[in-house]
Parts: structure tokens; C-alpha cells; sequence
């Protein structure tokens, strides 16, 4: 949600923020800008409406020199996506440019106090009136930027990462961060600013995430980069090393980054599971079941909190781990489960999974369930992110970066980290017998193997995706471990080609939306061999009878459902529980084909952004 990129060094400025910009677009689309302090003409900012590529066009004759600059890519929260209200935003006084991604919600109140002093505002955002306050203190106490900053920042209720260039101190750029992320890049005399290290990757791998309340003073010249709080004490932060390489950011060869993900997903559950699953030993090991052993095991209860794609792992991760755990599992929309006043204490163990590790609402579900004393669990892919620092344990999904901003390979690597965490669990409390553990081990071993069989029908999707492209509205079923995969089905096409579609529990088709169907309706049914396999050929039954057309996901050499179904993909045999590993494959691919053959933008869908770091 918004991306933040910032340079200061001995390179020419504009190119590394475009290229960091871009890195970060996933985040927001809606507009961009930069701001840099130029060679002849000090403090510049350009900014459009659209994309990185639009502001391109539009610099294209300006002068962009330098080689201290801030930019920024909106995803829009308050006033309309246009170029006033695109960041950076500049003060009344001409002197400061900022980027701000984040919601300041008191921003009405301060807005009010500072027109009444004869402040004039011209965007309608929220953004715009942290720039004003700044230059107002600044102005008025005659103070430099770092003191007006820190006394501004008092002042603000809200979630904010920002960085701030002032045309009268030109040489240090300013950044700040509350409740949104925030990296800093430390390299030979040059600092970089970033949202995430992706923009920072190519030119160092030293980073410093920052906390809450940090303020980060990025001086030309100076060796280190200085980090202090709202009092200007000073903060030391360790510096990390980021082990990202550039190849995982890039296409690959691809023609979007949402295909490139499907496909890695065989490597990346091999990646997920490195370490972790060992089939000589017959043995999970997951070193958080190790080191909270007492925590774990002995929970009255498990709650699961996400949004999204994750929510639908996490109904996934319940079946897992009540059936192998016996542990009674309740999964919450972070969003509900914040303000639901929850029954909650230290006998429960809550489980918090977000792809990003920043989604605001999982994050804030965290925080409440630690006041109540509950012990917290973090299942995330994005590393040093702030839900993997805001959880007392956890396990990286390692899939590596995931830029689509339709979830895909990090679905099936929560789901395997959830499968994972199920059979470790089980095992320390008993509750699997071991035919049963090993079989489960091994079988998830062979998972990668499967999933490639399964990608090796990407053409055959593609086939059945082409008749199919003129619905309107979509039907998905699936019932037990494929029930939340009909739910990331239809949430996949949503998503991308803006076709209605709606995942439901197969059995309670007859309950209402069977009245929907007619021989207009594509239904995309998981009808695996598995022992509600009878079942769910009733309901294709009832599906025919109304002639509906049925695209039916099934296993290797069934017949019956392939003789009934318009169309069919085969999947290879799998333990139940395992299925939607493989099951979610074919319904990533039909969405992406049908939103291709709409000629939609699949990896930057109209008004969604990848991380949603907004209530
Ligand atoms: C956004 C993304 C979804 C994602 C959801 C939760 O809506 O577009 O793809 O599933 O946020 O994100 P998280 O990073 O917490 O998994």
C-alpha cells in the first residue's frame, strides 16, 4: 500500500528511484511522483496520475539531476488518484517535499488548526498535512528539519512511513516510521530508502528495518546512518544482511510476474521445506515446535487470524491441525477479530499469517491478542517484516518474494508450513500414529514432483479458459480440504478478470445458489477421489440436471466425473489432506488465462495493492 524509495549518494539520483519505484508497484498504482533536489534548479518535484511508466513519459524534458531524491507509487486512500493529490507533496513555504504511505487519522483536527493559522492546503489528502505541519514548526520556531520533524511527529495519530527532503538542507534526507514499513540500505557513502529491500537490493545487501518511532537522518558523506526518537535520543540498530537475489524480483522470461509464481511452485515448497522435512529420517523439524515445545503443546486452543488469500489458508491450516493435533482450531478475519472483543488469554495460542508480514488489520489483531497475554505464532514469507517481529515465534514461508498481487505461491506455502507445523505438533503430542506420520512426510516430500505434472496442463487450462472467457459470474465447489481451495478460486478470478465468482461448501449449493445456475453458469467443481468423492458426484449430478457447465478438477484416471464434466484437469493422486496443494494449481491457471484473454492488467488489477498496510 504506497511504496517509498530514497536516495542519497555519489550516483545520479532519478534512475535508482525509478527502478525503485518499479520494484515497489505491486504496492500501488494509482499515481506516482519523485522529488529531487536538483543541480541548477534545488527542490523539483514531478508527479502524474497512473504508473511509473506514465511519470516516466512525463519527466521525460524536465530536469532530473541530482543525487539526493524521494519518490513514491499511491495506492489512493483519502482524495481521488490524481496528480494533486500524488505524493510528494510540497509545503506552502516551497522548502520540503514528502512521501507518506500510511493513514493519519487526526489529520482533520490538525488540518483545521493549521488552515485557522492561515495554512493553505491543496490536496485533499491526509498526506499532505504532515508537510504542512513540518514547514509550520519549522517556520514559526525557526528550528531546523530534524527538530520539527521530531515535534510534529508528536502531534500525529495514525500509521505512517515518511521521508522528507528540505530545499535548505539539502544534503540529508529524513524518514520516519509508524505501523508502516521501513528499510534502510546502508552502502560506500550512499544511503537508500525503501518500503521493502527490494529497491535496495541491487546496489547493497545491508539494511536496517526500522522500529516504531524511529526517525533515520540520511547525511551525505557521513558513515553510518543515524537513527533517534521522538526526543532525540539516540538508537542503535543492528545492521542485516538481506538475502534476496535480483533474479527472484525480476520476470524471469515471463510475461507477467503472476505466471512466474505459479510456476515456481514446485521449486518454492522444495525451498519451504528445506531443512525442515526429512524423508531419510522420516522427520518434520521446525526449530519455533523446538523452542516453544511447552507453549505449543499444551494450548487449550488455537486461533487463526488473516485476511485474504491467507484467511483461506488458514481455514485449510484448521482442518490440519484438529485433525492431526486435536487441537479445536478457531480462524478469524484479522479485520472482525480486532474489534470483536475476543475470549481470549494465555492458554491460547494465536497463529497470525500474512504473506507481507505487514497487512495493518493482522498486525493489530497481534497486538490484542498479546495485551490479553495469548502466545503468538507468525506464519509470513516477507523476511524482517513487522508481523515476524511483532510474534514471540514463528516460521518463514520462504517462497521468496512474491510481486503479483494475486497471491499464489505463497498460498500453497502457507499451506505447507501449516502442514509442517500440524505434523510436528502431532507428533509431540501423540496424537498421529506413525504409519500415519510417515506417510504424511513422505507424500508432502513428493508434493514438488506433483505440482510440476499439474503445471505440465498449463496449455490445457489455457484451452478451457478460452471457452469460458464470455461468463459473467462463476460457481466454485469443493467440500473439506478442498472447500477453501473453491474459496481462493474464485477469489483468484475476482482478482484479476473482474468476473463475479463465488466459492461454496458443494454441499450447500441446494441452500441458494443453485438457484443461479443455467446453462450460462460455469461451475468449477474440485471432485477428487477421496472419500466425499460420492458426494460431490451428487452434486455435479445436480449441476448437469440444471445444465449448468462443469469444469471438474479430478484425479488421475477417474472416469465417472470426467464422463459427466464439460471440461476436466487431472491431478495426481495425493493423501487427502495434501489435495489442495495440488488442486489450487488449475484454478491459479484459469484465472490467469481468462483474465489474459480479457486483455485485463494480471499482475496490477484494478483498485487492489499486494499489501494492504491500511485498516
Ligand atoms: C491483499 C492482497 C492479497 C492478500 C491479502 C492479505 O488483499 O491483495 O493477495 O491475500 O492482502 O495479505 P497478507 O500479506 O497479510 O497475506
Amino acid at each position: 500500500m504506497c511504496g517509498i524509495v530514497g536516495y542519497i549518494g555519489r550516483r545520479q539520483a532519478y534512475p535508482v528511484l525509478i527502478k525503485g519505484l518499479k520494484r515497489l508497484e505491486y504496492r500501488g498504482y494509482d499515481s506516482a511522483g519523485v522529488a529531487l533536489i536538483t543541480e541548477t534548479k534545488g527542490l523539483e518535484v514531478y508527479k502524474t496520475k497512473g504508473k511509473v511508466a506514465d511519470l516516466e513519459a512525463y519527466v521525460e524534458d524536465k530536469d532530473v539531476t541530482g543525487t539526493v531524491g524521494i519518490a513514491h507509487t499511491r495506492w489512493a486512500t483519502h482524495g481521488e488518484p490524481n496528480a494533486t493529490n500524488a505524493h510528494p507533496h510540497i509545503s506552502c513555504s516551497g522548502n520540503l517535499a514528502l512521501i507518506h504511505n500510511g493513514i493519519i487519522e487526526n489529520y482533520t483536527v490538525l488540518k483545521e488548526a493549521l488552515q485557522r493559522h492561515g495554512v493553505a492546503f491543496k490536496s485533499s489528502t491526509d498526506t499532505e498535512v504532515l508537510v504542512q505541519l513540518i514547514d509550520y514548526i519549522q517556520q514559526h520556531l525557526k528550528t531546523d528539519l530534524l527538530t520539527a520533524v521530531r515535534l510534529a511527529l508528536r502531534q500525529v495519530i495514525g500509521a505512517y512511513a515518511i521521508a522528507i527532503l528540505d530545499r535548505n538542507e539539502p544534503n540529508q534526507i529524513i524518514a520516519a516510521r509508524k505501523s508502516s514499513p521501513l528499510v534502510v540500505g546502508i552502502g560506500d557513502d550512499e544511503f537508500f530508502l525503501g518500503s521493502d529491500a527490494s529497491p535496495i537490493i541491487e546496489y547493497t545487501d545491508k539494511v536496517v528495518y526500522l522500529d516504531d518511532n524511529d526517525i533515520a537522518v540520511l547525511r551525505r558523506g557521513a558513515k553510518e546512518a543515524e537513527f533517534v526518537n521522538f526526543d532525540n535520543e539516540k538508537i542503535e540498530h543492528d545492521v542485516k544482511t538481506v538475502d534476496l537475489d535480483l533474479g527472484q524480483i525480476e520476470k524471469g522470461g515471463y510475461p507477467h510476474f503472476m505466471l512466474k509464481e505459479i510456476f515456481e511452485q514446485p521449486k518454492s515448497l522444495r525451498d519451504c521445506m528445506r531443512g525442515r522435512v526429512n524423508v531419510e529420517a522420516n522427520n518434520v523439524v521446525l526449530s519455533a515446535v523446538i523452542d516453544y515445545r511447552k507453549e505449543l503443546i499444551n494450548a487449550r486452543r488455537y486461533i487463526i487470524v488473516a485476511c485474504g488469500t491467507s484467511w483461506h489458508a488458514s481455514l485449510i491450516g484448521k482442518q490440519l491441525l484438529e485433525s492431526i493435533c486435536q487441537i479445536p482450531v478457531e480462524v478469524e478475519y484479522a479485520s472482525e477479530f480486532r474489534y470483536s472483543n475476543p475470549v481470549i488469554d494465555s492458554r491460547d495460542v494465536v497463529i497470525a499469517i500474512s504473506q507481507s508480514g505487514e497487512t495493518a488489520d493482522t498486525l493489530a489483531a497481534i497486538q490484542l491478542a498479546k495485551e490479553r497475554g495469548a502466545f503468538i505464532f507468525g506464519i509470513c514469507n516477507a523476511i524482517g517484516s513487522s508481523i515476524p517481529r511483532a510474534t514471540n515465534t514463528g516460521c518463514y514461508i520462504h517462497v521468496g518474494p512474491e510481486i503479483g498481487v494475486a497471491s499464489t505461491k505463497a498460498f500453497t506455502g502457507q499451506v505447507t508450513v501449516l502442514t509442517m507445523l500440524a505434523l510436528a505438533l502431532g507428533k509431540a503430542r501423540g496424537t498421529i500414529n506413525n504409519t500415519d506420520y510417515v506417510n504424511l512426510v513422505r507424500e508432502l516430500d513428493s508434493i514438488p514432483q506433483k505440482m510440476e505434472k499439474v503445471l505440465e496442463q498449463n496449455d490445457h487450462v489455457r484451452d478451457i479458459s478460452r471457452v469460458f472467457t464470455y461468463a459473467r459470474n462463476f460457481l466454485y465447489l469443493g467440500r473439506g480440504y478442498n472447500y477453501p481451495v473453491a474459496l481462493e478460486g474464485a477469489l483468484k478470478l475476482k482478482e484479476i478478470s473482474y468476473i463475479h465468482a463465488e466459492g461454496y461448501p458443494a454441499a450447500e449449493m441446494k441452500h441458494g445458489p443453485i438457484a443461479l445456475i443455467d446453462d450460462e453458469m460455469p461451475v468449477v467443481v474440485v471432485a477428487t477421489q477421496n472419500p466425499l468423492y460420492d458426494k460431490l458426484m451428487s452434486n455435479i449430478q445436480e449441476i448437469k440436471a440444471r445444465n449448468g457447465r462443469v469444469i471438474a478438477i479430478v484425479t488421475e484416471g477417474d472416469e465417472k466425473v470426467k464422463a459427466l464434466a464439460d471440461e476436466f484437469v487431472e491431478l495426481p493422486q495425493t493423501i487427502e489432506c495434501l489435495e489442495p496443494l495440488l488442486s489450487t494449481i488449475p484454478l491459479q491457471l484459469l484465472a490467469y488465462h481468462i483474465a489474459v484473454q480479457k486483455g485485463k492488467n494480471v499482475d496490477q488489477p484494478r483498485n487492489l495493492a499486494k499489501s494492504v498496510t491500511v485498516e
